[in-house]
C-alpha cells in the first residue's frame, strides 16, 4: 500500500459466513459514513456455528488473505463464531488491525445489566467456547451468565423466514428456558440474530434489554481507526462503489437478501473461489 493518506482511504474488510455480517456492515455504514467496505460472505461454507475451531481458523485465514488482496486497512470479523474461535489466533498471524464482535458485545452487556443476570444466545460453537461468560466476568465476576445455543436460527434467517410462525415456535422453545432465569439482558450472540429482533422482542417482552454487539463493534472500529490515524477523511467527488460485496457461492441470492436489509441497493455481488486463498 502507498502513502499514509492513501492507506486511510482504503476500505474496511468485513466478513461472515453469510448474510449475518450485514447487520454489522449496516452499523458501520450508519456510524462511519466516510468509510468504504469490502464485504465477504462465505455462502458456500455456511453455517460456521457447527464447525470445529481448526476449521473456523482455516476459513478465517483464507478470508483475511483474500481481503488483503483488496488492500483493506483493517478487518472486522462480523461473525461471533469466528470472533470466539479464531480472532486470538489470526490476530497473532496477520500484520493488520483485526477486531471481532464478541468483546464489544460482552462489554456493553456487562455495563447494561442491572440485576447481573445476562442471557447469551449464539451458535453451538460460540456457546461451547464460553467466550461471552469469560469476557463478561473480566468486566464483573459477580454477573451470572446463562447460555443457550440456537442452531436452527441461522438456517431460518438464511431462508428469509424472519417473521414466520415456525421461527416463532422455535424461538419460544429456545428462549423460555432463559426467561425462567430472570435475565434482564439478552445478548444476540450471532450476527444473524438481529434480523430476528422484532420476533425475539415479541417473546421476551419489553423488560429484557436486547444487546446487539454490532453497535458497539462499530464504535470500537471508530476508536481503532482514530488511534491508528486510519480514518478516511472522505472526498467531495462521489466514489465509485464505496461498498463492494463478494461471496463464495449463490451471488444472486445473497444480493437479493442484502438489498432487503441494507439502506441502499447493491448492484453487483461477485463470486470468488475462497479455497484458492
Ligand atoms: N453469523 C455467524 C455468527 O455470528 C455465524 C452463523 C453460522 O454460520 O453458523 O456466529
Amino acid at each position: 500500500m502507498g502513502t499514509e493518506q492513501e492507506i486511510s482511504r482504503a476500505p474496511i474488510g468485513v466478513f461472515d459466513s453469510g448474510v449475518g455480517g450485514l447487520t454489522v456492515a449496516r452499523e458501520i455504514m450508519r456510524n462511519l459514513p466516510n468509510e468504504h467496505i469490502v464485504y465477504f460472505g462465505d455462502t458456500a461454507r455456511v453455517p460456521y456455528g457447527s464447525k470445529s475451531k481448526d476449521t473456523i481458523i482455516r476459513f478465517s485465514r483464507q478470508i483475511i488473505r483474500f481481503l488483503q488482496t483488496q488492500e483493506v486497512k483493517a478487518i472486522v470479523i462480523a461473525c461471533n463464531t469466528a470472533s470466539a474461535l479464531a480472532l486470538d489466533e489470526v490476530e497473532k498471524e496477520f500484520d493488520i488491525p483485526i477486531i471481532g464482535v464478541v468483546k464489544p458485545g460482552a462489554r456493553v452487556a456487562a455495563a447494561a445489566t442491572k440485576n447481573r443476570r445476562i442471557g447469551v444466545i449464539g451458535t453451538e460453537s460460540t456457546i461451547n467456547s464460553h467466550m461471552y461468560p469469560r469476557l463478561i466476568h473480566e468486566q464483573d465476576p459477580d454477573i451470572t451468565v446463562f447460555e443457550k445455543p440456537c442452531p436452527l436460527f441461522v438456517p431460518l434467517v438464511e431462508e428469509g423466514w424472519l417473521k414466520d410462525s415456525v421461527t416463532e415456535e422455535v424461538a419460544k422453545r429456545y428462549l423460555d428456558e432463559l426467561l425462567a432465569q430472570d435475565i434482564d439482558s439478552l445478548i444476540l450472540g450471532c450476527t444473524h440474530y438481529p434480523l430476528l429482533r422484532s420476533l425475539i422482542r415479541g417473546i421476551v417482552g419489553e423488560q429484557v434489554n436486547l444487546v446487539n454487539p454490532a453497535y458497539e463493534t462499530a464504535k470500537e472500529l471508530e476508536l481503532l481507526l482514530k488511534e491508528k490515524h486510519l480514518e478516511n477523511p472522505g472526498t467531495k467527488a462521489p466514489v465509485n462503489e464505496p461498498y463492494r460485496f463478494f461471496v463464495s457461492d449463490a451471488a444472486n441470492k445473497f444480493k437479493n437478501f442484502a438489498n432487503s436489509i441494507l439502506p441502499y441497493d447493491i448492484e453487483t455481488t461477485r463470486k470468488i473461489h475462497i479455497e484458492e486463498y
